[in-house]
């Protein structure tokens, strides 16, 4: 059976007002993080995304109980005894990679196959296991499988990272919150998703500070007890209908959402001429004026302007008046959108790091295909704006990280279905 396609019928303005799900980057480490706890715990606010089905798979392929309930996920993880994921559930997600610090924490080994490179680029995990091994961990690798140990008890250690890597930091964290002694983590990520995973392991009864900032101090315990816990709203998967606005001179309120967690994405859309309005659980954008170039957008850690919102505004700024010019800092290579863009109508010319988009008056519809997960939201945005009718296949990396987009553009006013 071929996979089901979008069927978007573009021109039309976005208007109403979208509730945003959970975030899953957030949630992707909070469910390993259950691992850590012999009891159960409760997880709110959980997006129906397919990495969380992934998630919830490799928990019950370890041993742990896991339902869910509408938005929210039970884990029991009481009796976990398998320390190993199978490379074909590594390679459904390999964000998977974030469960090695967690199964370490509980089990003390670990048996998982490389995280192959994705759509982004090789996916480097030396930060990891180096920041891993100076917790005590011995790491083999032999044909692409990495056999971890944990011997003994973590009792602290004094980790810099050379760069501040979201997953490195993760899975340092919950390879060290069971111990004793104090470990540190020096250049940590600084994402509001490491603040979420600290925020749920401190309500487990870990002991974490400095999270959020660039030094992470964990004062190991000797065990976790279960917790509920409400997952932050997503980011990325705001700013991305915020560009559905942008894109079609539409207006949007967002509910729902943490503005404080978007202050470099919300600048770069009034950067663009839209007006955006801030409120303390939800965001309003209008995009009524012509969308204006913008000079260099450069991707950077938090709080920089996130890489995952890159593909994002490259659509939206193929309609700004102007030469634009883009900086990937974080991927080798995350402009994959711009092919399938161009095939849209696009003036873009991508070339190593550095995009240039010229704006174009109007985009013209197309078959186009997703390539990643981000990539593929950013063509979505350019079917909206596209006249005639701009199918996107390839639907399952876009299932990765949004809840039925297609229901969520439908409910504002767009023309497009799933089929
Ligand atoms: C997380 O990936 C996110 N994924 C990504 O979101 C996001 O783009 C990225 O952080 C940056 O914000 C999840 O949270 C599940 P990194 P992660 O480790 O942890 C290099 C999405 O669309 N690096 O901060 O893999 C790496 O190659 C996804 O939702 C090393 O060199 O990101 C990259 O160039 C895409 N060695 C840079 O650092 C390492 O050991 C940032 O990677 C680790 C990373």
């Amino acid at each position: 059976m071929t996979e089901s396609k979008l069927y978007i019928e573009g021109g039309r303005r976005i208007s109403g007002e979208i509730g945003v799900h959970g975030a899953k980057n957030s949630v992707l480490p909070v469910l390993a993080a259950t691992l850590l706890v012999a009891g159960t715990c409760r997880i709110h606010n959980c997006p129906a995304l397919s990495d969380v089905y992934s998630s919830c798979r490799i928990l019950r392929s370890l041993g742990c109980k896991c339902r869910r309930e509408g938005q929210t996920v039970e884990i029991d993880a009481g009796t976990v005894s398998a320390y190993e994921i199978s490379e074909q559930l590594m390679r459904e997600m390999r964000s998977s990679i974030v469960f090695l610090g967690a199964i370490l924490g509980r089990l003390r080994r670990c048996r998982l196959s490389f995280p192959g490179g994705c759509e982004l680029g090789p996916r480097p995990i030396d930060l990891h296991l180096a920041g891993l091994e100076k917790l005590g961990a011995r790491i083999f690798e032999d044909h692409g499988v990495l056999d971890c140990t944990l011997p003994g008890a973590v009792t602290g250690a004094d980790i810099t990272l050379t760069l501040p890597s979201v997953g490195a930091t993760e899975n340092i964290m919950l390879a060290a919150v069971i111990g004793t002694g104090e470990t540190v983590i020096r250049n940590a990520a600084r994402e509001p998703e490491i603040a979420d995973l600290a925020g749920f392991l401190n309500a487990c009864g870990a002991n974490i500070t400095g999270h959020g900032s660039s030094t992470v101090v964990i004062r190991g315990v000797d065990s976790l007890h279960g917790a509920e816990y409400g997952i932050m709203p997503d980011r990325i998967v705001a700013a991305t209908y915020m560009g559905a606005a942008a894109i079609t001179g539409g207006e949007l309120m967002l509910k729902g959402v943490r503005p404080s967690d978007m202050y470099s994405t919300v600048s770069v859309y009034e950067q663009m001429g839209c007006s955006v309005y801030p409120y303390s659980d939800r965001i309003y954008i209008s995009a009524k004026k012509p969308l204006k170039a913008i000079k260099t957008v450069r991707t950077m850690p938090y709080p920089g302007f996130p890489t995952d919102c890159q593909p994002i505004v490259m659509a939206v700024l193929t309609k700004a008046r102007g030469t634009s010019v883009i900086v990937e800092n974080i991927f080798e290579n995350r402009f994959r959108a711009a092919p399938e863009l161009r095939r849209l109508g696009a003036d873009i010319k991508a070339e190593g790091r550095v995009a240039v988009i010229e704006g174009v008056p109007r985009l013209s519809s197309a078959a186009i295909v997703a390539t990643d997960l981000r990539a593929g939201a950013a063509l979505v945005l350019g079917g909206l704006a596209a006249e005639g009718t701009t199918t996107v296949s390839n639907l399952h990396y876009i299932d990765r990280g949004y809840e039925s987009i297609e229901t969520s553009l439908r409910s504002v006013g767009a023309k497009i279905k799933r089929m």
